[in-house]
């Protein structure tokens, strides 16, 4: 189930259930941001009421590489954000292995090149073959979230490579089709694409 989310300067403004069966469930809420300020409180807060504990109950660790996790007794949750804007989006899931990314839209004239420098040819020329301008843009970015919320979720960051997995689109979806054996098979990861507030593409990557 999807629904509108809004920007407004308050606490959380959208948590959606995207999947729901069982023990597996997915929530992403968008929160007002203001750039270089600390994420880490509003996340201890949201995740906190969103597992029903006090937020200093929330045992919330970070991995060496900078990947923030959910200790006991909330290990079997993961968590995940992103800042981009004005926004700082976060995510929970139960039972899966979770990333989150947000990009604020705007024009992107080197799209092109970054694809070429940093994705693989297919992905550059599925890219070449969009319109150039805002259809080209919000593909470049949707390519770019996908990559990075599964970078996410994996943990080791942007280093790992944006070339070493391989997004195509599948009717009008993004779908992971190929990936370096450090990921596992593609085919156990998911997406979620979506737009969590007006003018800002996001993706949530699990398996
Ligand atoms: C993680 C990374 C992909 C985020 O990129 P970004 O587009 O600049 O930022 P985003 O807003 O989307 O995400 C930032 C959030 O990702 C999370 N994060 C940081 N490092 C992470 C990692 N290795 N894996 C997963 N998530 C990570 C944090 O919650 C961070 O928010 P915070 O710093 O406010 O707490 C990028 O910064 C990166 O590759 N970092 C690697 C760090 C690294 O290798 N460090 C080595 C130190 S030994």
């Amino acid at each position: 189930m999807r629904q509108p989310a809004h920007l407004t300067s308050r606490m959380p403004v959208s948590t959606v259930f995207i999947e729901s069966h069982s023990d597996r469930a997915l929530r992403w809420s968008w929160h007002a941001h203001v750039h270089g300020t600390p994420t880490d409180p509003v996340a201890q807060q949201w995740l906190a009421a969103t597992l029903g504990v006090a937020p200093e109950m929330l045992n919330l660790g970070r991995e060496p590489r900078g990947r923030p996790y959910l200790g006991p007794p909330h290990a079997d949750y993961d968590c995940s954000w992103s800042h981009s804007g004005d926004g700082l989006l976060i995510a929970l899931g139960h039972g899966v292995q979770l990333g989150v990314d947000c990009e604020r839209v705007h024009a992107r004239p080197r799209a092109l090149e970054l694809a070429w420098r940093f994705f693989t040819p297919p992905e550059h020329d599925w890219l070449a073959a969009t319109e150039p301008g805002t259809t080209r843009d919000r593909a470049f970015l949707r390519l770019w979230c996908a990559k990075e919320a599964v970078l996410k979720a994996h943990g080791h960051g942007l280093s790992f490579g944006l070339e070493k997995l391989r997004f195509a689109e599948t009717g009008e979806a993004l779908a992971l089709v190929e990936c370096d054996a450090a990921l596992g098979a593609a085919n156990d990861w998911s997406l979620h694409e979506f737009e969590p507030a007006p003018g800002y593409v996001a993706a949530l990557a699990w398996r």
